[in-house]
Formats: structure tokens, sequence, C-alpha cells
């Protein structure tokens, strides 16, 4: 294929799964001296305007980082309001992913969460579990070491009930124990913000990632910031591990 069909119309040249660790939500308000909450309401509309570019654009799954399992050691207000925010832009919106065949679902472990919350999500995820233009995972309660153990235990105790051998753990095997089973790995892992780091994201399935890193904070994260970051992946070279 020559170079210039590399453009981002061009569905075969565009990653099938994109990660994205939404960041910068509190220096973008600190910034404009507004409480942390107001950067997080900011960001959530980031959220639909990512959705929807990602979704004109067909790609099949995007991964959202919402809510770490490190998280959990901010004040109790800030992650009450992160919480509220959440379930008002899930009940908010649901509807309309569903019209638009888009299947809602969530990794990450969500049993701690309060039932109100916890129901609203499950609601979501039983309404649009059928449909099969795009995957919009969100990562909320989510750590790839959480996720890691969470599936190596899965298989331990397939191999205590004999129903697994040891020597049958492939990596197809490990990759169906995990929240993302049955997806494709993560082509393209976007982190604005400025951080250099994953701070704990999808670790197993970024093996091969190329990773795109921006200083924009992620309540300024527009769709032309994704067309950016999509044009760069397009013009790497690939390689995984091969000449
Ligand atoms: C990301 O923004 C949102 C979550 C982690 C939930 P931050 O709240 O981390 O924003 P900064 O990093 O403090 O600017
Ligand atoms: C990562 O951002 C988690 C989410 C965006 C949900 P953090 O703000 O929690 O990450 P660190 O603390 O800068 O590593
Ligand atoms: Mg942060």
């Amino acid at each position: 294929m020559r170079e210039e069909s590399k453009n981002i119309l061009n569905p075969e040249y565009l990653p099938k799964h994109i990660g994205i660790i939404m960041d910068g939500n509190g220096r973008w308000a600190t910034n404009r001296n507004l409480p942390r909450f107001m950067g997080h309401k900011e960001g959530s509309l980031r959220v639909l305007d990512i959705v929807k570019k990602c979704y004109e654009l067909k790609i099949p799954y995007l991964t959202l980082f919402a809510f770490s399992t490190e998280n959990w050691t901010r004040p109790e207000s800030e992650v009450k309001n992160l919480f509220l925010l959440l379930r008002g832009f899930i009940e908010k919106y649901i509807d309309e992913m569903n019209e638009n065949e888009i299947r809602l679902n969530v990794i990450g472990d969500i049993s701690p969460l309060k039932e109100d919350l916890r129901k609203s999500i499950e609601n979501s995820l039983e309404l649009t579990k059928n449909n099969k233009k795009m995957v919009v995972n969100i990562a909320l309660n989510y750590g790839g070491q959480d996720e890691i153990i969470m599936a190596t235990k899965k298989i331990a105790e397939e191999v205590k009930k004999g129903n697994l051998l040891p020597e049958e753990i492939s990596k197809e095997t490990f990759e169906s124990y995990l929240y993302t089973a049955h997806q494709p790995p993560m082509d393209l892992m976007v982190r604005p913000s400025g951080e250099l780091r994953v701070s704990n994201f999808t670790l197993y399935q970024m093996a091969y990632s190329e990773f795109w890193f921006s200083d924009v904070l992620w309540p300024d994260f527009t769709p032309e910031v994704l067309e950016k970051a999509l044009g760069d992946y397009m013009s790497r070279n690939r390689r995984f591990g091969g000449i």
C-alpha cells in the first residue's frame, strides 16, 4: 500500500484498540483557581467527544482509565465526587450509546463500589452487552497488577480443580482470564498531562503498544489532539521484534 493512503480515514491503518490515561483534571482546575472537581467535570465532557471521534473513525476498542486501584488514597470527598460524576455520565449517555450500538464494558473490580453505582453500571453493561459496533472499556477500580493477580488466582483455581494442566497455560489461556478477554491488544496508549509513566494501567495489554505522550491536560484533550496522536501512530514502524 502506498504511503499516502495511510491517512486517518483509512481504518486499515488505524489502531484497533486505543487506551487513554485521562490525566490532568486536577491541574486544569487548579490553573484556573477552580476546585479540582471542576476539572473532573470538564474532563467528563472530553470522554464524550473522544468516544464520538473514535466511533466516527470506526476504532472498535477504546479503553479509558477512569479510576485506579491507587486513587482510593485521595480525599474521600474527591473519590465521592468522581463516582457521582461517573454515575451521572453513564445514566445520561447510556441510551445514546446503545442506539449507536456501542457496548459499555467495565474493567476492574467494581465489587467495593456503593450499591447504587454498581447497579447502575450493571444495568448499563446488561443493556449494551450485545452491541457490536464499538466497545468502550471504562477502567474503574482498575490496576494492571491487580488484573494479572486476579487472572493468576482464577487459573490456579482451575488447576486445583483439575480443569486445567499447568502445561496448558499458554498466552491465549492467560489472556482469556483478563478483563479484556477476546479483545485485541492495545495498539496505542495515550497519556496526556505531561507525566511519562503508565501508573499501573493495562500492563499486560501494552506489551507492544505504541506510546504517545502529550503535555495537554485531559480537559483540553480535543478530537484534534487525538487526530495528532493517530497521525503520529501511523507514521511509526511497528516491528514486533522483527526486522
Ligand atoms: C485524572 O486527573 C483523573 C483521575 C485520576 C481520576 P487527576 O485528578 O489525576 O489530575 P491531576 O493529575 O491531579 O492534574
Ligand atoms: C492515573 O492517573 C489514573 C487515572 C487517570 C485514572 P493518576 O493521576 O492517578 O496517576 P499518577 O498518580 O500521576 O501516577
Ligand atoms: Mg493525575
